[in-house]
């Protein structure tokens, strides 16, 4: 069969609510043109992000009802923690409220001033903990993953001679951790080979550096590593994964990605002292090591979500229906961050609206445009994002269309690319804009705008 099919049926619905034309006009001026202002209610497809925004299963939703919500020693964290041991070979894991508790926890360890950060790309998050800790983080990408046309199979991969470059000039104790993201979030979606990791493992063997990796979308990454690496495709995905987990001292996960749960996160060490000082931080702040800031619920969810992401009928679709997503938009002439990612398809908003310059925000007039015509919601991932306080514009200005988890059917997505290929079609009636408020940190979450 030609077809791949979502492989799960529907037992639970949710209505979705349509907008008129003149109802988006009006919200999205009351919003500052930002649709992270924008009421869930007033969108009817939501792609902003793939975090927290999975479909549960029914096993998840069983898993809630059987978990144990003790405060200590719960029988739901014995679960998550022998998941993660099953999947990851790390002998302990503490559970998180989300990703970015997990990356706080570790640079306030790992950072502080005058250290750097090298990363494949750092995700928004990742970067701003990195710089509260008073380091510095430096994304060392390949050359190909600047060029949205290249279709390098692994262009999330780090540059592993600016990586032994940088550290040569810096000295290595001025670098207390590698960082690799998988699947690379902010270069589009794109995944990491093995080999590369394995580059990367052999460097901070010499230079005694930890490497950690950002494993928020191991799974993915794991599929597209079957799928394009030499000698990998007859191997289970769970071996791959394995393999990725054993080249690194330890991760940072948010599990709201490849965990399919609406909320947690997991932070792995394998160093016994420093997995002891970050206990000592997680009960500060968090809670209690064997709850983490989390319910004994969100512990069963997660124990069965990093189970069921390993599927390989899934992985299969997953991947699958977001290619597809990438293919009609292409075949339209709208050009994307190729090849497809994993979670996400990624728009070149500078070819999209070359009449808006980079000053005046080309991706988030994008953005309001899809809204506007199909009452879409998508994200930046370009200047608003990563410009302001200082920063250099990033190489490229992206509109990322992230797809959740297990939620959207086929004709969900066909609707989006009409939306998207209609709104191409009408591209020389998008606007730039200007910020008319801006926060001191990652803007784009509240910065209001003007348009132009
Ligand atoms: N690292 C990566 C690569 C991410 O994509 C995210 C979150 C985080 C860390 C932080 O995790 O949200 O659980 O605190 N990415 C979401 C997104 C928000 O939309 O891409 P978190």
């Amino acid at each position: 069969m030609k077809t791949i099919i979502e492989p799960f049926q529907i037992k639970v619905v949710e209505p979705i609510h349509m907008t008129t034309p003149e109802d988006r006009e009006r919200i999205l001026t009351e919003a500052g043109f930002n649709l992270f202002l924008v009421r869930a209610d007033d969108v009817l497809i939501d792609l902003l992000t793939d975090s927290g925004t999975g479909a549960m299963s029914a096993e998840q939703w069983a898993g809630i009802m059987r978990a144990d919500e003790s405060y200590a020693g719960a029988r739901s964290f014995y679960r998550f923690e022998q998941r993660m041991q099953e999947i990851t070979g790390f002998a302990q894991a503490l559970p998180t409220h989300q990703g970015r508790a997990s990356e706080r926890i570790l640079f306030e360890l790992l950072g502080g001033e005058g250290k750097i950060v090298p990363n494949n790309a750092h995700f928004d998050t990742t970067r701003a903990n990195v710089e509260h800790s008073g380091a510095e983080p430096v994304d060392l990408p390949i050359e190909e993953a600047k060029d949205p046309k290249n279709r390098h199979p692994f262009k999330g991969n780090i540059n592993l001679r600016a990586l032994e470059q940088l550290i040569e000039r810096v000295g290595a104790e001025r670098v207390p951790v590698v960082m690799v993201t998988v699947t690379n979030n902010s270069g589009g979606g794109q995944p990491v080979s093995i080999e590369n990791l394995r580059g990367v493992r052999a460097i901070c063997d010499h230079h005694r550096i930890p490497f950690f990796l950002d494993a928020c979308r191991f799974a993915e990454n794991a599929w597209f590593i079957k799928l394009r690496e030499e000698g990998q495709q007859d191997r289970a995905v769970k071996d791959i994964v394995r393999d990725m987990f054993d080249l690194c001292d330890g991760a940072t996960i948010s599990a709201k990605k490849d965990g399919i749960v609406n909320i947690g996160g997991v932070l792995l060490m394998r160093d016994a002292e420093l997995f002891q000082q970050a206990t000592n931080l997680l009960i500060l702040t968090e809670g209690y090591v064997t709850y983490g800031g989390l319910a004994g619920r969100d512990l069963e969810a997660m124990a069965q979500g990093f189970k069921e992401v390993l599927r390989e009928d899934y992985l299969d679709y997953r991947i699958r229906s977001t290619a597809y997503l990438g293919e009609q938009l292409l075949s339209a002439g709208i050009a994307i961050v190729e090849p497809p990612g994993g979670h996400a398809i990624y728009v070149d908003a500078k070819a999209f609206c070359p009449h808006i310059p980079q000053a005046e925000f080309p991706g988030q007039a994008v953005v309001c445009g899809l809204y506007r015509i199909g009452g879409i919601r998508a994200v930046e991932i370009g200047s608003v994002m990563f410009g302001g306080g200082g920063h250099a514009p990033p190489a490229m200005e992206l509109v990322r269309l992230a797809i959740p988890r297990r939620v959207y059917t086929q004709s969900h997505i066909d609707y989006v690319a009409e939306a998207m290929i209609e709104l191409h079609a009408r591209r020389d009636t998008l606007r730039g804009l200007r910020i008319a408020y801006e926060p001191p940190a990652l803007r784009h979450f509240t910065a209001r705008f003007e348009e132009l």
